[in-house]
């Protein structure tokens, strides 16, 4: 099998040794490993090196979201981590994505770092127009407000966002072909949807515009989870 280079995995583990044996496993078939809230909670930045020490990327998805300051601080600290991609909620605001960006580029400039790419999360793949409504306050559809969330991220120099694989085609249209469009909520056919609410298959995901999907439980939760990549994977050729 070759390296997948579009399909990154969620390391949603909070053991240590127990990542690092999942990455040396899987490092021959994954390009992009995605470190979220409950690992990096766990082992901390040592789990960024490890990943790099193998030659491979680090999506750092830790969605940002405080003041402008506090979230450009920390979009200062992912990039000297030298990760590849990170995150931040496109709902702080169209000058709390800016600074974070500015500053970003401003030290990475200055430091001689690759910048990473800075990702705006617009509405959960968990979440679902009632829960949007409801609870959120929100009386547009999920679609307009994603549509708005990406705009802004747009506009404030974000290189893409992360959104659901069902409002990909829109996002696409609304922001040009450069802007990045990375998917979660990814379920194969023959994988349980868990609690995501916008799901999408791996060659549906592509056939509609992302660059990248985001899988984790649909892999680390088979019996066989290489056997779960090489299907995923002839999949995202076939589309
Ligand atoms: O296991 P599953 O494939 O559902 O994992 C999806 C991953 O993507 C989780 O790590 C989750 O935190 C992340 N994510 C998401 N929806 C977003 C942003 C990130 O599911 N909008």
């Amino acid at each position: 099998m070759e390296i997948n280079e579009k399909l990154i995995l969620a390391l949603d583990i909070d053991d240590v040794d127990y990542a690092i044996e999942l990455i040396d496993k899987f490092c021959s078939y994954i390009m992009i490993f995605k470190v979220g809230l409950e690992l990096f909670s766990t082992a901390g930045p040592s789990i960024v090196q490890e990943i790099h020490k193998r030659g491979r990327k680090v999506f750092l998805d830790l969605k940002f979201h405080d003041i402008p300051t506090t979230v450009s601080k920390a979009g200062i600290c992912a990039a000297r981590l030298g990760v590849f991609m990170f995150n931040v909620h496109a709902s702080g605001g169209l000058d709390m994505m800016k600074k974070c960006r500015d500053d970003v580029v401003n030290v990475c400039l200055r430091e001689n770092i690759s910048r990473p790419r800075i990702l705006a999360v617009t509405v959960l793949t968990s979440m679902s127009q009632e829960v949007l409504r409801n609870e959120m306050g929100i009386q547009h559809s999920l679609n307009i407000h994603v549509r708005h969330l990406s705009g802004l991220a747009l506009k404030a120099g974000l290189d893409g966002v992360v959104a659901s694989a069902k409002e990909a085609t829109m996002v696409r249209g609304h922001c040009g072909s450069g802007f990045l469009i990375v998917t979660p909520g990814i379920r194969p056919s023959w994988a349980p949807i868990d609690d995501q609410m916008r799901t999408m298959t791996p060659r549906n995901a592509l056939r509609h515009g992302s660059d990248y999907i985001v899988i984790g439980r649909a892999i680390l939760n088979q019996p066989d989870p290489v056997k779960a990549i090489e299907l995923i994977s002839s999949e995202m050729q076939s589309a």
